[in-house]
């Protein structure tokens, strides 16, 4: 049965964990902050695991989560996301602490703090029952509002509530004082070109801050310890303190040491291009196969750059870099880290396998795909929507799209395929994202067709039409059949850079008919279902046969394999030629759109 209480469920007893579900329906009563049924069951469940429960109550009353930790801790969750910066996050945690003190620990205070809790609250269990409560609040200037123990039937319900309004007041105007509103300030720094630095800024943007500043110092190289050399960095900590900078973007990849050292001498946050790539991709994801993936390229980029304890204090204050689904394992200890890395993986397996029988089953329909790719905000969403009047999210930022949509389309001959868009593609794409969208991208990689997007209005667009080239020969997609669009064409007379490029406009709708033309052309041109007939003495040659293309299906008869595939006639023709005619299964080549033109056994010498 699946349960939706998360953490340390292992080894719990089948009826226990349906009791802990069966929280996830209760509701306080209005004005109640802790009721004490809840508190029993707490209590109850608490002493018989010896383990903490924590509990998340809105200002509603509802519980929104129970998660389950071990005798001493339980793996808080982040919920400001959800909301406001600059306000509570409108939830209370409620844990236990089945050692018996009801006292709230040092961590706990920590978190409240981070996570801005609506409160904290401690309830010490003993012998099943509850013992004493500790609740705290947040006050002005990171002040801890923290009143004595109380036994836990004398839990002071209506002031405590009303305490949270009076929290929610106070942190609002700190905040308000604090940042002067909800963006970050941010400074960028590169060491490259002035292209690069205005992509930075683009990204900037996209994740929220606002640039109030832009460095370029080049460099063949970086410099070891501080990237730029220590006499540009101490400038740049006045730089960053003259534009009151709340973050210091680098266009490069930073250690963790240099990300160190950085933030000691500028004394602000620092974070680097693909931090700032992953946090958009953090707040982007959408699917349950995206958030996983994100979470775990977060995981792996900063494991590799804990310093000593942890990270580095100031990463706490939130904003950039902080963000995301794996957002409250800031604080995991390593070991947590890789334990958490691996059940990431596993539950991206067991998607992938998922993602295999979908794409089987698709196969076995024999839908062509026709995949869009290109650099990011190239408009393949827009056109999408154009092609299939679908409502597909188009906004002016870098990656609105992270997750691969596909629609079912038709040709004028009425041959049927499935148009897929797919992430978009940046310079110094994280090596650690195109592994993690490895198998979104694979989409691409497995297409029948490639319609690459170009933006003709861009400056850029040879360079930005490298980077596409480039992540495509990462991903194994080089030798599928390719059309070139150029896009934007209402903004600029964009010469057609690429030979046989479509020019066209998704916004206007110029050029989509040549491009459906061509697509279907594509399609019927390059690839079509043949049946070859492979006696079992000859096995070496089905070896040959299945990697040039989609396998539709595969037969095992009297007299050997069948095996009918979505194969390009130059291939059909090369292994004729090779294993000689009677490899095609008699009558196959008719029996299959003859307007194709595939080769018939007979017609081939
Ligand atoms: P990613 O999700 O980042 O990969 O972007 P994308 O390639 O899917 O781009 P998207 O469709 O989101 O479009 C990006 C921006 O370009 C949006 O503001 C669109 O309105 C705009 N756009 C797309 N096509 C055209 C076009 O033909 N002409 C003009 N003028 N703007 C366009």
């Amino acid at each position: 049965m699946n349960h939706q209480v998360s953490g340390n469920t292992e080894g719990i007893r089948e009826a226990l964990l349906a009791r802990l579900d069966s929280l996830y329906t209760y509701e306080a009563e209005e004005g109640s902050f802790l009721p004490r049924d809840l508190m029993k069951i707490l209590a109850e469940c608490s002493c018989e695991l010896n383990r903490e429960i924590a509990v998340y109550l809105t200002r509603d009353g509802e519980i929104v989560s129970v998660t389950v930790g071990t005798d001493r801790d339980v793996e808080l969750t982040d919920y400001r996301l959800r909301r406001n910066e600059r306000r509570l996050s409108r939830i209370r945690c409620v844990h236990t602490h089945p050692d018996g003190d009801g006292r709230l620990s040092d961590v706990d205070l920590s978190a409240l703090k981070i996570f801005r809790y609506d409160a904290m609250t401690a309830v010490g269990v003993k012998d099943g029952e509850p013992t004493y409560v500790q609740t705290a609040f947040l006050g002005e200037e990171e002040e801890i509002l923290m009143p004595e123990p109380v036994r836990w039937y004398r839990v002071p319900d209506r002031s405590w509530m009303d305490q949270i309004l009076f929290s929610d007041e106070a942190v609002g105007r700190e905040m308000t004082q604090a940042t002067g509103g909800d963006r970050e300030r941010a400074v960028l720094m590169g060491i490259e070109s002035m292209e690069s630095l205005e992509e930075l800024k683009r990204l900037a943007e996209t994740a929220g801050a606002e640039v109030t500043g832009m460095f370029l110092q080049k460099r063949s190289k970086p410099d070891g310890a501080l990237v730029i050399g220590k006499g540009r960095a101490e400038e740049l900590a006045r730089e960053c303190q003259a534009l009151e900078a709340d973050v210091c973007i680098f266009d490069e990849e930073l250690t963790g040491m240099q990300t160190r050292n950085l933030e000691e001498t500028l004394r602000v946050k620092v974070v680097d291009r693909t931090t700032l790539i992953l946090d958009i991709f953090a707040q982007r994801a959408s699917s349950a196969e995206g958030k996983l993936q994100v979470e775990l390229a977060q995981l792996q980029y900063r494991s590799a750059r804990l310093i000593g304890q942890g990270l580095v204090l100031s990463r706490l204050a939130g904003g950039i870099g902080t963000r995301g689904p794996g957002e409250s394992q800031l604080e995991m200890s390593r070991r947590r880290i890789r334990e958490r890395m691996t059940e990431l993986r596993g539950r991206l397996e067991e998607l992938e396998k998922q993602r295999t029988i979908r794409r089987k089953s698709r196969e076995r329909n024999e839908i062509p795909v026709v995949a869009l790719v290109g650099y990011t905000n190239a408009g393949k969403s827009t056109l999408l929507n154009a092609l299939t009047g679908a409502d597909v999210y188009v906004q002016d930022q870098l990656f609105a799209t992270l997750d691969a949509v596909s629609r079912r389309m038709t040709t004028p001959e009425n041959t049927a395929y499935l148009l897929t868009d797919t992430v978009g593609f940046i310079r110094k794409l994280p090596h650690t994202l195109v592994s993690a969208f490895r198998s979104t991208l694979e989409e691409a990689a497995l297409a029948d067709v490639l319609v690459i997007v170009s933006d003709g209005s861009s400056e850029r667009m040879a360079e930005q039409h490298d980077t596409v080239e480039e992540v495509l020969r990462e991903l194994g997609a080089e030798d599928q059949k390719r059309i070139e669009v150029i896009n934007k064409c209402d903004l600029k007379d964009a010469d057609p850079a690429f030979p046989g490029a479509v020019m066209i406009s998704a916004k206007t709708g110029e050029g989509l008919e040549e491009l459906k033309r061509k697509i279907a052309e594509a399609l019927q041109e390059s690839y079509s279902p043949v049946t070859f007939m492979i006696p079992f003495s000859r096995y070496g040659q089905l070896a040959a046969i299945r990697p040039l293309g989609r396998v539709i299906s595969e037969n095992h008869t009297d007299s050997g394999t069948e095996l009918t595939i979505m194969i390009s006639r130059e291939d059909t023709e090369r292994l004729v030629r090779r294993f000689g005619p009677e490899i095609l299964r008699a009558g196959a080549a008719d029996e299959i759109q003859p307007e194709n033109n595939i080769p018939r056994a007979d017609m081939i010498q």
